[in-house]
């Protein structure tokens, strides 16, 4: 379906196309006078210079073509020269009608459907997820909902972080703590066994004692440098090692992303990408892309009208050592060949901007994606405590990403036992439900590019802009659907949403009209604060004619059936992008 802004903004380019002026002036906006009129054009401002008239004469030629369509209720020129509307209660009422009798709410793309790839989440073995990571994890999962809805074929990539210095220093910690494993044993040729020598909770305590460790200790640090370089090697004592970790690892984090209500299409790894290195690096140097520079491999990515000086983005260290960079051409290599994708997005903390700016430039310079492949970098800042500092448990610990859940979902369930409204079991559901959606939209309706604050207190309130506040929005509208299903004497002929009787529904309407202008501004900006900031004002807007409404005592019953169409409508817009934004509202808190 076309927009409702559009359908309007192209009958106002036919109205200034009618009296001889430019079509083009006849663009549309909301108004930012919303107590004057809802919609206005400021097209007779352009069109002053153009056809050297004053502008308040051409609003007032097309005014005068405009007025009498049905579409309009009010159309006026002011001084100096705009046009003011407000349009019709059956022409929005109609549209309302068709959006609900439609696939996905009516809501469609322009354009050229394409395979997105989206690179996000990006955990690393073996280490405790963080806060980034979570972000990540969000953000992410949100995009990919989204470009799903808007009818892109996407494949949502965990990149695992499986490659690096933590590996050997896992392993060489393995060795000192039990040598006695076969895995170190250079002699042994057998099977090696099929159970992981470790648990995920000693697995966990091994990564950061190990790293404590290399920072007092060179000669441990420096053994496990050669354990990574023997596993990257190929070593088949420590890939035995390495599969445990990986195994073990992948099915903690499924877990945790499965409480965050995130999954992912492929669980792919950093090692993945390892194959396509050297015949990568070979063709760089053979083309002459690739050049020596004290020592290391580098490919120049600098431009002409940097702000910032951009450093080479380096293939090889000195002792043939690859790098995170490499990794991510690499993947790039692999990507291009599974999957030929038309985009890839990467959610990732805006402190690795830098890295990805030298990626990408070196990525398209040397041909390692297509021209057309779009590159784009979501980079989010960092969620603090109260403190303003990176947030940490109260303990001071490395946040687990089951305690932060925990922690919200405590503080919810406490709420509710409050009101006492329901028994213990459906509240421990219920704050499950209720924290994960106030986890999410607490993340989600903040810029992603800005620091903000983990706040349990504000972000559980079930008011103001908050995740509870938009599943309240639902859960009210579900209890006055259901209270209207029970009454005896219903309307029996065949229930329309009707144009709006007050002004409080006419906004209402609006608003639920404007869905698709959001969704699909969250898409172009990869902004899905923009769906936060809808459904909130949708909720407003939804409350405020809820308090000025008798709905259940409403005499007129095919007006009181309209009012539950349009409740109804509303509601499965609320649903769709809570969905997307992934997260779900209770039957009832
Ligand atoms: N594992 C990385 C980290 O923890 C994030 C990976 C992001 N994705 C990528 N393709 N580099 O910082």
């Amino acid at each position: 379906m076309k927009k409702l802004i559009d359908l309007i903004t192209e009958i106002v380019e036919q109205g200034f196309e009618d009296c001889g002026y430019e079509r083009s002036l006849g663009k549309v906006t909301l108004s930012n006078r919303p107590d004057l009129c809802e919609y206005q054009c400021n097209g007779a401002m352009a069109g002053a210079k153009l056809y050297k008239k004053a502008p308040i004469m051409i609003a007032g030629d097309v005014v005068e073509k405009l007025s009498g369509q049905e579409v309009f209720e009010e159309v006026g020129a002011v001084n100096p020269g705009f046009i003011n509307i407000k349009v019709s209660g059956s022409f929005v009422a109609e549209y309302l009608e068709q959006m609900n009798g439609a696939e996905k709410l009516g809501v469609s793309q322009e354009g050229q459907k394409e395979t997105i790839i989206i690179d996000y989440g990006g955990p690393n073995v073996a280490k405790p997820l963080h806060v980034g990571h979570l972000r990540s994890a969000i953000i992410g999962e949100s995009m990919k909902r989204l470009s799903r809805f808007l009818g892109h074929t996407v494949i949502g990539d965990v990149h695992l972080g499986d490659w690096g210095l933590q590996m050997g220093l896992i392993i060489e910690e393995l060795k000192e703590r039990k040598p006695e494993l076969p895995y170190f044993d250079e002699s042994y040729t057998g099977e090696y066994p099929k159970e992981a020598p470790f648990t995920i909770g000693e697995l966990e305590e091994i990564y950061p004692a190990a790293s404590a460790k290399a920072k007092q200790d060179a000669a441990f640090a420096g053994k496990a440098h050669d354990a990574t370089y023997k596993l990257q090697n190929g070593d088949r004592g420590y890939m035995a090692v390495w599969n445990h970790i990986l195994n073990v690892s992948v099915s903690d984090l499924k877990k945790n992303y499965e409480k965050l209500n995130v999954t992912f299409d492929i669980w792919k790894k950093e090692s993945d990408a390892q194959p396509y290195i050297p015949a990568m690096v070979e063709r760089l140097k053979e083309e002459g892309f690739a050049h020596e520079s004290q020592g290391a491999l580098v490919v120049d990515v600098k431009e002409e009208g940097d702000a910032k000086e951009v450093p080479p983005c380096i293939l090889l260290k000195s002792d043939g050592a690859t790098l995170y960079s490499t990794t991510d051409l690499a993947t790039l290599v692999e990507r291009e060949k599974l999957f030929s994708p038309d985009r890839i997005l990467y959610v990732v903390d805006k402190r690795q901007s830098l890295h990805f700016t030298q990626v990408f430039r070196c990525a398209r310079k040397t041909g390692i994606v297509k021209d057309g492949t779009k590159l784009d970098f979501l980079g989010f800042g960092t969620m603090n405590g109260k403190d303003g500092k990176p947030f940490k448990t109260r303990d001071g610990g490395i946040m687990r990403l089951e305690y932060l859940i925990q922690e919200i979902s405590d503080a919810v369930y406490d709420k509710i036992m409050e009101n006492k409204s329901m028994d213990e079991k459906e509240a421990k559901k219920t704050a499950q439900v209720i924290g994960l959606a106030a986890l999410k939209y607490g993340d989600l309706s903040n810029q992603a590019a800005k620091d903000y604050v983990f706040d349990v207190e504000r972000f559980i309130s079930f008011e103001g802009d908050t995740g509870p506040y938009i599943l309240y929005t639902i859960v009210r509208i579900k209890s006055i659907e259901a209270k209207y299903a029970a009454l005896d004497k219903r309307y029996e002929g065949e229930a329309k949403i009707l144009p709006a009787a007050s002004e409080s529904e006419k906004a209402l309407q609006l608003m639920v009209g404007r869905v698709a202008d959001a969704l699909l501004a969250a898409f172009a900006e990869q902004a899905p604060h923009k769906i936060c900031q809808y459904i909130y004002d949708l909720s407003n807007a939804f409350n405020r004619f809820y308090h000025e409404t008798k709905i259940m005592a409403e005499e007129n019953q095919e007006r009181q059936a309209g009012y539950i169409r349009l409740l109804g409508l509303v509601r499965r817009v609320l649903e769709t992008c809570i969905d997307i934004l992934g997260f779900e509202a209770p039957d009832r808190m």
